[in-house]
């Protein structure tokens, strides 16, 4: 019998989540009911926002269940379709969470075009993360031409969307990345002006150095001291779109400084979570797509291969290790 193996969160972290909390188990592939659709899956997605869901913290959404499958993002193959909306061969995305198939009554699941572009990308680019670039430049801080939008976790799943929306606006932008290899790549790929490594012991005067005209737009991925920084760099009427506070998820909270430069430089802050504008995801994604089969839109994947190593992925990505979108490839 063809069997489906599953991960299931075994019991919530206490501070630092690691492999450990989860447990790893085998059930028969299940077959689908009537309306039902059984999918394969090839790449399932690893997101920060996974750290929040394993508390049980009042939160925007509802933690994920102990002993249940961990939720998350999945791309594959529809094997069987009892619905009408699906046939077997077709490329999806839904959220199947991590195992190697899924069942689903067809609510969530999305049939996409995998040939222009590859299946993954509707995992990153263009799915989740660009849709949120894509809001949070456009819909918070839609830059003018020539105004500075400064962006961290610049070379990230999110964070090369957002510098390269950034550029195609017209705006200069100006990338915050780990080390020296993120921000040449940041400068060279994506099209950045300038990117500060915040690790670098010189950070506050390479950021003052590269921002010379100030901060328009500030795309906050990240929180901790870098925030603090750029916050000093904020123009009058400088818009802060707040995306995430990674640096927060498993560390010490992020403070705000004086309140007094918000009211000074008349700061408009807003934070955002791209599943309230579920209306305007078909246009975003419909403007990633175009970009992407058009190869003006460009990404970095850290693929880890094998889903026994969801569990180790995240813990890689939860502590700023990959390099571009974070995937386990199914296999
Ligand atoms: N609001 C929403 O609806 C929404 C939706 C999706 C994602 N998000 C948020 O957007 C942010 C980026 O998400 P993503 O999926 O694109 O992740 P990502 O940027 O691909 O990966 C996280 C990156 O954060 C950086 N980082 C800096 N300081 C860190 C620290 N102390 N610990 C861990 N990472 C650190 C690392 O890059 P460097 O090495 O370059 O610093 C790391 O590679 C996250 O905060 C996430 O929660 C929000």
């Amino acid at each position: 019998m063809p069997m489906n193996t599953q991960i299931l969160l075994d019991h919530r972290p206490t501070r630092k989540v690691s492999p450990a909390n989860f447990r790893i188990v085998e059930n028969p592939v299940p077959t689908p009911g009537p309306g039902e659709v059984l999918v394969r899956h090839q790449f399932l997605s690893l997101d920060p926002y996974m750290r929040g869901r394993l508390s049980d913290a009042k939160s925007y959404a509802k933690p994920q269940e102990v002993g249940a499958v961990m939720g998350g993002g999945a791309v594959g193959i529809v094997e069987a379709s009892n619905n009408p909306g699906f046939k077997g061969g077709d490329a999806v995305v839904g959220m199947g969470g991590w195992q190697r198939y899924s069942v689903s009554d067809g609510n969530g699941l999305r049939v996409i075009d995998a040939k222009a572009i590859p299946i993954q990308a509707y995992l990153g680019a263009v799915g989740m993360p660009g849709v949120t670039a894509w809001y949070g430049l456009h819909r918070i801080i839609a830059p003018e031409k020539n105004e500075t939008v400064l962006v961290s976790a610049a070379t990230g799943a999110v964070g090369s969307v957002v510098g390269q929306l950034a550029k195609i606006a017209g705006a200069r932008a100006v990338g915050i990345a780990g080390g020296p290899e993120k921000c040449a790549y940041a400068i060279r790929e994506l099209g950045y002006d300038a990117c500060v490594d915040h690790k670098s012991l010189r950070f506050a005067e390479d950021l003052k150095d590269a921002l010379f005209n100030g901060v328009d737009g500030l795309f906050e991925n990240v929180g901790g001291e870098p925030f603090q920084q750029a916050l000093r760099r904020l123009n009058d009427f400088a818009r802060v779109a707040i995306c995430g506070l990674i640096a927060s998820y498993e560390g010490p909270p992020t403070a705000l400084p004086d309140m007094r430069v918000f009211l000074v430089r008349r700061i408009k802050v807003e934070g955002f979570i791209v599943s309230d504008h579920m209306n305007l995801w078909p246009q975003a994604i419909g403007e990633l797509a175009a970009l992407a089969a058009a190869k003006k839109l460009t990404w970095r994947e850290t693929i880890r291969d094998g889903l026994e190593n969801a569990p180790q992925g995240l813990v890689e990505l939860l502590q700023g290790e990959n390099f571009g979108k974070m995937l386990i490839r199914v296999n």
